[in-house]
Order: C-alpha cells, then structure tokens, then sequence
C-alpha cells in the first residue's frame, strides 16, 4: 500500500489525538529509520528518549528472540526467572532498595503517587485522604486523569475533568513558590530534574540540591520523574546526578527498555515501598519476564556502550555548534547532554515548520509547544552521524 493510502487509513480510522509528521516509517536500525518508499533519515527524536540504544539494536533483538522462545507472560500470580534478576541489577545500578515494575511511564507515576500517598498516611501520620503532592508548573507526567489534574497546561485538561484533588503546583526553579506550596499536608514533591516536554527546560544549578533540602528537613518525599531524562540522556545515567543529591525515589520507563517493548518501574526506599500490601497495587503486564529480560539487556547496552558518556561528550560539541547559528529567528539555544532545544522568537515562524523542513531533508525532529524545537537523537549516535545532522540544521536556519 503506498504512503498516501496508509495516511487516509490512519486519520480514518484513528483517533486525532496526535498530528505527526508525514513520514510513514517502515524499518529502523541504529540512529536511522527508512520510509516505505525507500527515504533514508535520521531519527532525532529518538521516540522521546526510548530509544537510547537506537533501533532494533542487535542485543536487544536477541534477547527478546531468546526470551520470546522460553516464556514470555506469566503473571505476577507466579513468579519468573527474569524479574528478581533485573531488580537485583537495578539496584545495583541506581542503590534504591525498591523496584515495583509497571509498563507505561504514567503508570509508574501513577505507582508513585499512590506509594507517596499510602506513605504520608501510614508512615508520615497525615491524615487518610489528605495528603498533598506538590508538582510544578509546565510539567509532564503522563495523560492519565489523575496526572493532568495537576498539569498546568490547559489542553491537556480542557473537557476532561472532574479531576483529581491532592496536589498543588509550585512554580518550577522557584523556591519561595514551592516553600509557599508545602505545609504541613505536604508529602511529597514530584518533579522532572529537568522538563522535557516543556522544551528542555534546564534548572538553576543548585536547584535541585535546595529543593532535597527543603524536603529532607520537612521529611516530605523528593520523587524525580526520570523517565525522559534518565538512562543517559542528559550526560550522566540520571539527570539528578548532576547536583550531586539523592532523591527518595526516581521513576523510570522509556529507555528502560529500549525501544522493544513498554517498561517502567518506581524505585525507592524500604520505608516507603513496604506500605504495599499484597493486593495493593499491580499490573497483568508489570514485570513480566519478557519485559524483564529485555531491561536487563537495554541496562547492559548503557553501560557497555557507555551512552552518559557520548551524550555528555557530544552533547557538549553540537551545543557550541547550535550556539553559532545566527539567525534572527531564534530566541535561545538550550542543552543538557544530547537533550538540545532551539526556542524562536513568539510571533515569527513556528517550531513545526522547521521540522517540516528538515523532515523533508531527512532529520527527523518533533517541536514541543509553538515555538521550541527538541533534538533528542539516540545516544548510540557517533561524531559523523551527528555532524551530518548538525549541518542540516545549520543549512535549515540559513535558509530561513
Ligand atoms: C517526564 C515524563 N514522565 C512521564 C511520561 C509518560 O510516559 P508514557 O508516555 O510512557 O506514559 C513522559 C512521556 O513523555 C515523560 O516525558
């Protein structure tokens, strides 16, 4: 079937929740994806960061192959092979003591909140059914309807409510406003280290570090969303490692996996996890051994390949060179590791132009918002590969 047919089907027939660029992708290895018509081009979104190891990497094609043909669900009403391995190597990695496995990101945090809130109840001594979470402005979490009941972004939220109570938003990189959200409710602050789909919105360096300060002397929980930013992206295998503090918990998901298949997971302390009782909490799909076999690989392929390391070494390089375009265009160049956003100027040519553009020179890129343009390409990606990126970018804004 040819690309306009498969187009028509797929408005047709689908639901209009998202509107992507029209390229229909038939096959992907490493930080390239073809089109069904032949069209080579660089991936340079890389799935919102879940595919850090690249498409269809070799390993974790092989370790999905290798466990398909074993097991591949068997419910967490018995247990598998897999799972207590990829905790073990979790824990091992991140030093939390509490992995509860789930698939999507909103669903872990989901997890997280309901931990967080459990927590505040029976540990914290809030009373039942008050506990506050405090979140914070432009902030991403997910698309359940307790997770946009506390996202400021008004169409996320407009004609979905009622919503969910329990939460109060501070403004991000502001400390006055989040030490005016908590009293003495407060159990948890739920924050990206830094905000992607917001357009890579990086905070002040010592930012992080008050905020564990703030929260470790009002024993409120500090839980980092990592899903996005975690696993090397930002140059360090978690984003918060770049203040030099350790939260209460993290939750991650995306490149946990790859690429090959949804997975997520809460970490956090013995104290907080032990408020789950058997039948608490759960997921058919949570933990299953296919899923487990294949974060176990994807780890691996972080480490081996040392992707913190590359994303830090060229992030810093295509940084400098995005600093150099001159174009009237473009408000303020941004970049942490190789998580890279171009904000133009309100009023002038759109972010999704410029992808249309480079699309169409064969650099796959996703605007967030109007006018912020978000580069996240795998973190696989080499010096040449990025160069040849980089010049289409360059060559894009001179045009412009
Ligand atoms: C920081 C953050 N949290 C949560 C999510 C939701 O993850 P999922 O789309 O897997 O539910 C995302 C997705 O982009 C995200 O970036």
């Amino acid at each position: 079937m040819n690309e306009k047919k498969l187009i028509e089907i797929e408005e047709k027939y689908g639901a209009h929740n998202y509107k992507p660029l029209d390229i229909v992708i038939k096959k992907g290895k490493g930080v390239w994806v073809w089109d069904i018509n032949g069209k080579k081009y660089m991936d340079f979104l890389a799935a919102y960061s879940a595919l850090n190891q690249g498409h269809c990497h070799p390993r974790l094609l092989n370790a999905a192959v290798k466990q398909m043909n074993k097991v591949t669900l068997t419910s967490r009403a018995f247990r598998n092979d897999q799972l207590p391995l990829l905790y073990l190597e979790l824990h091992k990695l991140t030093g939390f003591d509490k992995i509860l496995p789930m698939n999507s990101g909103a669903e872990a945090v989901e997890t997280a909140i309901k931990a967080i809130r459990k927590w505040a109840f029976v540990k914290k001594g809030i009373p039942e059914n008050k506990a506050e979470v405090v979140a914070f402005t432009n902030n991403f979490h997910g698309r359940t309807i307790t997770i946009i009941s506390f996202s400021t972004d008004q169409q996320y939220r407009k004609g979905f409510g009622p919503f969910t109570s329990g939460f109060k938003i501070a403004e991000y990189n502001n400390l006055n406003s989040l030490k005016k959200a908590i009293n003495r409710n407060t159990a948890a602050v739920l924050m990206e280290p830094v905000q992607g789909e917001a357009g890579v919105i990086i905070p002040d360096k010592d930012y992080l570090k008050s905020v564990r300060e703030i929260c470790s002397k009002q024993k409120i929980l500090m839980i980092l969303d990592e899903i996005q930013s975690g696993f090397g992206r930002t140059g360090k295998l978690f984003a918060y490692q770049h203040s030099g503090i350790k939260p209460d918990g993290i939750i991650i998901g995306k490149a946990l996996a790859g690429g090959f298949y949804p997975v997520s997971a809460f970490l956090t302390s013995k104290e907080v996890m032990d408020v789950f009782n058997p039948g608490d909490h759960g997921s058919t799909f949570g933990g299953n051994p296919l899923a487990a076999a294949l974060a176990r690989e994807a780890l691996k392929i972080i480490k081996e390949e040392k992707l913190p390391e590359n994303a830090a070494k060229l992030g810093k390089y295509a940084l400098a060179r995005l600093k150099e375009i001159k174009n009237s265009n473009i408000k303020e160049v941004r970049g942490i590791g190789l998580w890279l956003a171009i904000e133009l100027k309100k009023g002038g040519t759109v972010a999704r132009k410029y992808c249309e553009k480079l699309k169409d020179q064969g650099l796959l890129c996703k605007e967030a918002h109007e006018y912020i343009i978000r580069f996240a390409p795998p973190l696989i990606i080499t010096k040449k590969e990025l160069d040849w990126a980089l010049k289409k970018i360059e060559l894009c804004f001179a045009s412009a």
